[in-house]
């Protein structure tokens, strides 16, 4: 199970394109995040990843995040909980880069490319203070990697944007810019759907050659989904009834990108709601009907077990909140999707080519489909199954 923590929907910048970043907004409290300890002792039994979200979470403080990490993982240690951040790192800070080294917790961060691109879309300065708080991370040995939010104007970047990211050593994830269904701020800025395509089956031809040099973290995982014909990321997973929300004040909803809308509560950690009560609130029964739409509509779609429709967040935010489409990104999907398909049935049938020769040469043969074959490399360094692999 993914719980997702939003201390505040505030934030101190104000990126041109974003749904969720308030001037001024509550701060979870100490009391708010007791009562979400109290539910989750009742609710599931099982693992659980703990993302603290935004807005920016590192408003919340030092004492903030020093008493909930404790406190979970005390009082929740037979859920496994495991940690993580996203946080633009403008507070990062000495006193929290310790605190967040002793849960070992990953950090993803935001960075749009070079300066003077990044600070055209997030804004002015803001290049100087994410990569100050960069720097304080690294020196506590903590794991960073950022999300690179690609709008219609930076996809224009799109090869100096990789290289700056390869140049500089920086792990690297891609987000589309959306549009929102909370406000039209974003609509001016968001990826076309082909140039999203295109952008993934550019990463992918570089990420071939460059697999030991940069980590491409949506690369991965596409990769490895076809491979295991699931998906690993909630955008392509039936995340209905595995991931959940808690806004700054105690409000339960199906993911963060619903916090503060108030048609999306699913419930309030201080009633202590069961798996039932939630999956009956009226937002969880909109996503279930839009399980179902997906089961019909992409039937036919040989992605479809590793796709599952894509994120109901986009659709629903281009039909204002009624299920009537998939993810509008879906040819998107399938342009990268059929790629690594059909490269990885080109890998499969050269190393099943290879095992046909051994087996009539010599019994004693090794199937080796991983990162020793040779053959299916098309003169590039790795194959998709090697980093299907990884
Ligand atoms: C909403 S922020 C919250 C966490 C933190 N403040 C940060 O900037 O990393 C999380 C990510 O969402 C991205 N984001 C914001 N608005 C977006 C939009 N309209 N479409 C896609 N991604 C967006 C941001 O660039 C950022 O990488
Ligand atoms: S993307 Fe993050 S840093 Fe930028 S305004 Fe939104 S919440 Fe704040
Ligand atoms: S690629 Fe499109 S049709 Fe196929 S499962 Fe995904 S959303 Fe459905």
């Amino acid at each position: 199970m993914h719980v997702m923590i939003i201390p505040t929907m505030g934030c101190p910048a104000n990126c041109s394109y974003c749904w969720s970043s308030e001037t001024t907004s509550l701060c979870m409290s100490t009391k708010t995040m007791d009562d979400i300890v109290e539910w989750l002792k009742t609710f599931k039994k099982e693992p659980v990843t703990f993302t603290f979200h935004g807005g920016e979470p590192l408003l919340a403080g030092y004492e903030f995040f020093e008493y909930s990490l404790d406190k979970i993982s005390k009082e929740l240690s037979d859920l496994y909980p495991a940690f993580a951040i996203q946080t633009n790192l403008w507070k990062m800070d000495d006193k929290l880069a310790s605190l967040f080294k002793k849960y070992e917790i990953p950090i993803g961060s935001s960075l749009d490319g070079p300066q003077e691109l990044n600070d055209i879309q997030r804004g002015v300065g803001y290049y100087e203070k994410t990569m100050k708080g960069y720097e304080i991370a690294k020196k506590h040995g903590l794991d960073v990697s950022f999300i690179s939010t690609f709008t219609n104007y930076s996809i224009k970047h799109k090869e100096e944007i990789f290289n700056f990211f390869k140049e500089n050593g920086l792990n690297m994830k891609i987000h589309p810019a959306l549009p929102s269904i909370k406000s039209h701020k974003s609509d001016n800025f968001a990826l076309d759907v082909e140039d999203y395509g295109e952008l993934l089956l550019y990463l992918l031809d570089e990420y071939l050659n460059l697999a030991d040099v940069i980590e491409l973290k949506n690369i991965d995982h596409l990769c490895k989904a076809v491979f295991m014909r699931k998906g690993f990321v909630c955008t392509y997973v039936d995340c209905m009834g595995s991931t959940f929300a808690i806004g700054p004040d105690g409000s339960i909803y199906p993911c963060y990108r619903f916090v503060d809308m108030p048609e999306y509560v699913i419930g309030h950690v201080s009633d202590k709601p069961s798996y039932d009560d939630l999956m009956s609130s009226k937002a969880e029964l909109l996503l279930i009907d839009y399980k179902d739409f997906v089961d019909e509509n992409c039937k036919d779609c040989k992605h479809m077990d590793y796709c599952r429709g894509g994120c109901p967040y986009n659709a629903l935010t281009i039909t204002d909140n009624r299920v009537e489409c998939v993810d509008p990104y879906c040819e998107a999907y399938k342009m990268i999707l059929d790629k690594i398909d059909n490269l990885m049935n080109e890998n499969l049938n050269l190393a099943f080519d290879e095992l046909n020769d051994v087996v009539e040469k010599d019994f004693n043969f090794t199937l080796n489909v991983g990162l020793e074959n040779q053959h299916s490399k098309n003169s590039k360094k790795f194959t998709v199954m090697d980093i299907a692999l990884k």
